[in-house]
């Protein structure tokens, strides 16, 4: 395990640099779903007629989850995300993330959510010290907000979107799954969002995950289709992606007020920057979101481990990062785990 972790001290304040994979990645990213459940039922996440949920006992309990995060702070996660499912449809899930803020060494902890709880939580949740949120939005059109999410909820979630703004949520980030004959009409709209608003539009390439979801190669629309579409509203210009861009890649319309980012996972694989792990809501730990590889740290907890048997685990875990995923982009893809479960 030794052999991974880095134990050079990388700054001033002696910090470890964190875990390094067998491909020379620092892992400093942990993303964590604490629900499988969901108040939508988008069509590239969840079958329509999903019933199965995970019973109470098989998430993990919120100390359970904070004892992994951080054991993984300290091994040298730096960034969390909390995702779901619906992560804010969690019972008592302001309490949980006002414990994450106070944990030593993390001081990036960002939240993905659907948007139709912020009415209720944006206030508290900034209170807690949040200010980083990925909204998921894939259309500005109310009736076709309900054709792929399964409900109308789209003016709660805007309401939430102007509410995070108002509080000064920032970077705010709305991330559109662009499907051909679909959404795709409304790439222009989107960009002018981006332009108008001090919002990053993040445009997601639709992948192949999970069984029974809405993939169809003809839905899918590669990144360069998307920005040579985008260039009917002006001049896109890249600006230079930081580390905390992840991903993504940053354009700006000249003079805009927000930005754009790009997000390819089929057509520009990211795999060689790939610095994360996502720990699921059924309490496993996963090295890459689209190979079917887990290490079951809930069972291991439930069993009485010590802290150095779950940084064992954890550490093992990393060394099964594969270089790169293997998704090609005709949907014979390989992965079978539910989005909502592994987190989005
Ligand atoms: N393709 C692309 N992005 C997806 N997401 C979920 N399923 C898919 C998919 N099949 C992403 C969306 C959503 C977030 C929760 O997960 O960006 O906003
Ligand atoms: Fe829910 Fe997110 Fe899946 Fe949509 S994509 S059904 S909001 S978990």
């Amino acid at each position: 395990m030794s052999s991974i972790i880095n134990k050079k001290p990388d700054n001033a304040t002696g910090e470890k640099q964190g875990m390094i994979d067998l491909f020379s990645r620092t892992i400093s990213y942990l993303r964590v779903s604490v629900t499988d459940q969901c108040n939508l039922r988008c069509l590239y996440c969840t079958p329509r007629e999903i019933s199965e949920k995970l019973a109470c006992s098989e998430l993990l309990r919120y100390e359970e989850l904070l004892r992994i995060i951080k054991i993984t702070v300290g091994m040298g996660i730096r960034k969390v995300r909390i995702t779901g499912g619906e992560p804010l449809v969690r019972r008592d899930i302001i309490s949980f993330i006002e414990r994450l803020t106070v944990i030593d060494g993390l001081d990036d902890i960002r939240i993905t959510t659907n948007g139709i709880m912020l009415p209720q939580y944006a206030k508290q949740l900034y209170n807690c010290g949040i200010r980083k949120l990925n909204i998921s939005l894939d259309t500005l059109r109310p009736k076709r907000y309900k054709q792929i999410t399964g409900r109308d909820y789209f003016h709660r979630v805007w309401q939430g979107i102007n509410l995070a703004e108002e509080l000064g949520f920032a970077p705010l980030k709305i991330n559109m799954v662009a499907m051909r004959h679909i959404n795709d009409d409304e790439l222009l709209d989107f960009g002018r969002l981006a332009m108008d608003r001090d919002i990053q539009v993040r445009f997601i390439e639709f992948m192949p995950i999970g069984r029974d979801t809405a993939w169809e190669k003809e839905k899918y629309i590669p990144t360069v289709e998307m920005i040579e579409r985008l260039t009917e509203l002006g001049d896109l210009r890249p600006i230079s992606a930081t580390n905390i861009d992840g991903p993504a890649r940053i354009y700006r319309f000249a003079g805009s007020r927000g930005s754009l980012g790009f997000i390819s996972p089929i057509s520009h694989k990211f795999c060689d920057r790939c610095n994360r792990l996502r720990l699921t809501s059924h309490g496993s730990l996963r090295p890459c979101l689209l190979i079917d590889e887990e290490t079951d740290i809930k069972q291991l907890i439930r069993s009485g481990a010590a802290d150095d048997d779950i940084r064992r685990a954890i550490a093992l875990t990393i060394l099964k990062k594969p270089e790169s995923h293997a998704l090609p982009a005709d949907g014979s893809g390989n992965c079978h785990g539910r989005m909502s479960r592994i987190g989005g």
